[in-house]
């Protein structure tokens, strides 16, 4: 049974009242509400203990007090109030908007590239925030962070933290890092959780990265490989965080090597770079936030290369093109199946080429280019697991026609031009695309070998 509901008078300890507009969560301790100062258009977060017996919100209460009182974070949930409710303590917050964790539901479990580059560079500084107040938050993960100002899209603003419920001071007065305790017991959440909060040690500054780190690649990815169980199947909520022991030991295999945090098993560099530097952080080190940063930024922008493609990569796309075009005209290499198929792969590529229209990326359709221009989602996971969509058929298809079009040799140093820019520039982020195309490629160059040797006068 809630504690309370829909337009219920809660009032705080400077006797404001305040009328329960909407719920906006729960957890193991507290229940989290929408509250509005009527009179006014005033809207609040009330969070309250669930039990009488409790004082966890006290507890993350007065951590938020402090924090605000040394200065405070731009990017930590201001408090603004608080007050008993039936014998419960509670808390008034600046009211945000949807937490990361809705943003990727609202995703189908994914963010495109950009946006994972623009929500890491904010959620980073809001860590960078509280450590800078000696505070560990020691429980980083996507449901706590909330965007500012509300309904903000979640690459554009930036994100808050809140659940201050784990949050400790991890330095004395004299600001010296405080010692390992050897007795400390687990803390955080086993999905986000490091290897050493695994281990039950204690926790710094490191493990918040950790958490962070795992959360940037479940939003890329939209998957994290612990969120399998041992037959590789999804598992079922409730089982998720059942086997904590083989959660760690996946991700001590991940730390060996960054790219199985990837399905495609290709993580962008930005990832592996970031991996490599938590792991080689003390107790006590102090992370290099600014080298966190300056990884982050090789992962691409939204502007303006995504909304065309860079220029050398254009220009090889207009060669293609011009090369393919030409093959077809003069009807030196058919395409494969009729003859009716290239004529309508080049229509498609001269729509392509039609003013106002966006230049097409090797191995995407214009639908799967739109996509990616957009800061929507990408397609659902579900959709990379089974058939390929009809979408990625297309796209493969065409490009199959379009190398294929080309006298072999040419296509094949084009091709690796090109998947290599693709990949560097990690412009293509539907998994496993570029290989199976490559796949495809490699098949019809091996059946047409002949051809590619006296097509170049090469051996
Ligand atoms: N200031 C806030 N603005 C908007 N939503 C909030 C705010 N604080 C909490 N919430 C919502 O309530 C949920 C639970 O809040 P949280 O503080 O994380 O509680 P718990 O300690 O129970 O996990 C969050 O995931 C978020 O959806
Ligand atoms: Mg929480």
């Amino acid at each position: 049974m809630p504690l309370l509901h829909l337009n219920d008078t809660v009032r705080d300890d400077s006797n404001r009242s305040y009328k329960v507009t909407r719920r906006l969560g729960e957890g193991q301790f507290a229940e989290v509400w929408e509250v509005r100062l009527p009179g006014t258009d005033l809207h609040y977060a009330l969070k309250l203990e669930k039990r009488k017996d409790r004082n966890t919100v006290r507890a993350e209460y007065k951590v938020m007090k402090k924090i605000a009182q040394s200065g405070g974070c731009s990017q930590v949930v201001a408090v603004e109030g608080s007050g008993m409710h039936q014998e419960r303590f509670f808390m008034l917050l600046q009211l945000a908007g949807e937490t990361l964790y809705d943003a990727r539901k609202a995703g189908h479990g994914r963010l495109d590239l950009p946006t994972v580059k623009a929500v890491g560079l904010s959620t980073l500084s809001a860590i960078q925030q509280l450590h800078e107040q000696h505070i560990i938050h020691r429980d980083i993960k996507p449901a706590n962070f909330v965007i500012d100002p509300p309904n903000a899209a979640a690459g554009k603003g930036s994100w808050l933290l809140i659940d201050f419920g784990l949050a400790r001071r991890y330095t004395d007065e004299a600001g010296s890092h405080l010692p390992q305790r050897s007795d400390a017991s687990f803390r955080g959440s086993t999905t986000y959780a490091s290897v050493h909060a695994h281990k039950d040690e204690d926790l710094s500054r490191r493990d918040d990265l950790w958490s962070w780190l795992y959360m940037l690649a479940e939003l890329l990815e939209g998957w994290l490989p612990w969120r399998l169980d041992k037959e590789g199947g999804e598992q079922q909520p409730q089982d998720r965080d059942k086997d904590k022991h083989w959660v760690q030991q996946q991700k001590e295999l991940c730390i060996q090597d960054p790219h199985r945090l990837s399905r495609s098993g290709q993580l962008p560099e930005a990832l592996t770079a970031i991996s490599k530097h938590l792991a080689g952080l003390s107790f006590a080190a102090a992370p290099d936030y600014d080298h966190l940063r300056q990884c982050l930024q090789l992962l691409p922008d939204p502007q303006p290369q995504l909304l065309g493609l860079p220029g050398q990569l254009q220009q090889q796309q207009q060669q293609l093109d011009e090369q393919a075009a030409a093959a077809a005209t003069a009807g030196k290499r058919p395409a494969p199946g009729s003859a009716a198929d290239s004529q309508q792969a080049a229509k498609r590529r001269r729509a392509d080429a039609a003013p106002g229209s966006q230049p097409r990326k090797p191995g995407m359709s214009g639908q799967q280019q739109q996509q990616q221009h957009s800061s929507t989602p990408q397609q659902s996971p579900a959709d990379d697991a089974g058939q390929a969509a009809p979408d990625r058929q297309h796209a493969v298809q065409q490009v199959d026609q379009l190398l294929t079009a080309m006298a072999p040799l040419d296509c094949l140093v084009a091709m690796a031009k090109a998947v290599r820019r693709l990949k560097q520039q990690t412009l293509c982020t539907e998994p496993g695309l570029v290989e199976e195309v490559c796949r495809n490629f490699a098949a019809f160059v091996r059946d047409s070998g002949d051809g590619v040797r006296s097509s170049a006068g090469r051996p």
